[in-house]
This record gives structure tokens, sequence and C-alpha cells, in this order.
């Protein structure tokens, strides 16, 4: 197995181990005949300098991804950006970062304690985006973050883990909408995020996203458990462009609600 199919194995195995949501859906599909393919994986993190997009990027620029293109979140405060591997069956990388500078001096006091708890060994390691979380903190300074952002909650809760993998609904076979296969998730039990709508985008602009709300997991704080939104599962319907090739970017007023599906409930 090349280091990049183990990178991408090793953080599918730990994404479907903690979101029991994933494997129920993968069976539903599978039981029909389907066969997944993967459009994007989506990761997260502080754009403290340790620790920023850039740096979280550089694993899979070493596998050979290239950087596409950048996004940015007004109200989120985030920036994020996609990479690309020149092999087409690989899944596109979707990075963002939390601007901490726009944040309050009391969650850029609480995410300097997180980050300071790192090993600067860590940071360049090629497994950094699978290394999970890396630092302790108590859950009182977990609800002060995702207070202000619900995003900065889930970073410091999970660290460094795939936040969502995505299903290519253009490779699926039995269903010709991604209206079709939401009723058909809706009708085995599971509940999508419907902030902005169940379907972001339309064919205008060239991408339809759906996304199930994130499967509730218990987090071990120092000083007590509590369960807290995991990782979710999404769908995404590509269309062609003028000239007939595939939309391969990302439509920041969609992921925006997107992001939404980690949201406390
Ligand atoms: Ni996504």
């Amino acid at each position: 197995m090349s280091e990049l199919d183990a990178l991408l194995a090793r953080l599918w195995c730990e994404y479907r181990e903690m979101n029991p949501q994933v494997d129920r859906i993968h069976t539903l599909l599978a039981n029909r005949g389907e066969t997944i393919v993967n459009d994007h994986i989506a990761f997260r993190t502080f754009n403290h300098p340790s620790i920023g997009l850039d740096v979280l990027a550089q694993p899979f620029l070493k596998l050979g991804y290239l950087p596409c293109e950048n996004y940015h979140f007004q109200d989120k405060k985030l920036n994020a950006r996609h990479y690309e591997h020149p092999l087409e069956t690989v899944p596109r990388i979707f990075i963002s970062e939390l601007q901490l500078e726009r944040c309050s001096l009391e969650l850029q006091r609480i995410v300097s304690g997180l980050v300071n708890q790192i090993q600067p060994a860590q940071v360049t390691r090629n497994d950094l985006p699978a290394l999970g979380r890396l630092w302790q903190l108590t859950s009182h300074d977990f609800q002060t973050l995702a207070d202000e952002s619900e995003y900065a909650g889930w970073v410091a809760a999970f660290g460094f883990r795939a936040n969502h993998f995505t299903v290519l609904v253009n490779a699926l076979t039995t269903f010709n909408s991604l209206e079709s296969l939401n009723t058909f998730l809706k009708n085995n039990g599971f509940t999508l995020n419907t902030s902005g709508g169940e379907i972001k985008g339309s064919p205008q602009t060239l991408l339809e996203q759906s996304s199930t709300l994130a499967d509730i997991v218990p987090v071990a704080f120092s000083d007590a458990t509590i369960d807290v939104p995991g990782c979710y599962y999404e769908f995404a319907r590509r269309y062609a462009q003028p000239d007939g090739s595939m939309f391969s970017g990302f439509v920041t007023r969609s992921a925006d609600r997107i992001f939404e599906s980690t949201h406390r409930r």
C-alpha cells in the first residue's frame, strides 16, 4: 500500500469507528449494489502558526497533492483551501482554519494553551492529519470556545482527524438525483442538516451538497466526559461547466451552511 493509501485508509478507519452512522449508510448503499466514490475529505484547524492550514496541508503536499482554490467565510471567521491530486481516483482535500485574530482574547488565550501542549515533533509528522487531539482541556474551556465558535469547540474537542468524508452522488447508479438519495436516507432514519435548505447549491452553481447531522459522541475532557457532535457524512453532486469539464471546486455559500452540521443541538 502506498503512503497515500495508508494515510487515507487510516483516516477512513478512525472516522467510521467514531461515527456509527458511517457504516450504516455504507451498508445501506452497498446493499443496493452501490460502490462508493469519495469526493473529498475535510479537515479543520486554527490559524495558529504552529498548526495552521499550511502546516496541516504539508503531509498532503508531500504525497503529491496540489493547492487549488482559496475560500473565505466572513461570518464564521474561516479561511479554507482545497487540494487535488493528479490521480483522478484520489479524493480532494478541503482544509479550513479559524482566524484567531478575529476572535475574543479569551478564545485566543484558551487556544494558545492547547497549542502549547503540542510536542514540536508532532506537527512535522506525515500523519499529522490523523493524530487526533494533541492537548488536554477542561469541559468548561470547551464550552467557552464552542459558545463563541462552534467550529473552535469542534477542533478543541477532536483535533486532527477527518471532519467528514463525502459520497460522490454522480458515481451512484441507483439514484438519479441528490434529492432521491436524501429521501432514501431520511426513510432510513437519518437526520439531514436543513440549515439553508436540505440541498445547498443548485445545478446553476455546478455543485449540490447535503449532509447528515453529526453523530453525538462522548468526549473525555480533563474533568468530565460529555456528549459532543462529532463527524457527519456529506453527499455531493457535481455538474459540468460550460466547457464540458466537471466543476471541481467548492461553493462558499453552500459550504458555509454545511459547516453547521457539527453545531450543538
Ligand atoms: Ni465537504
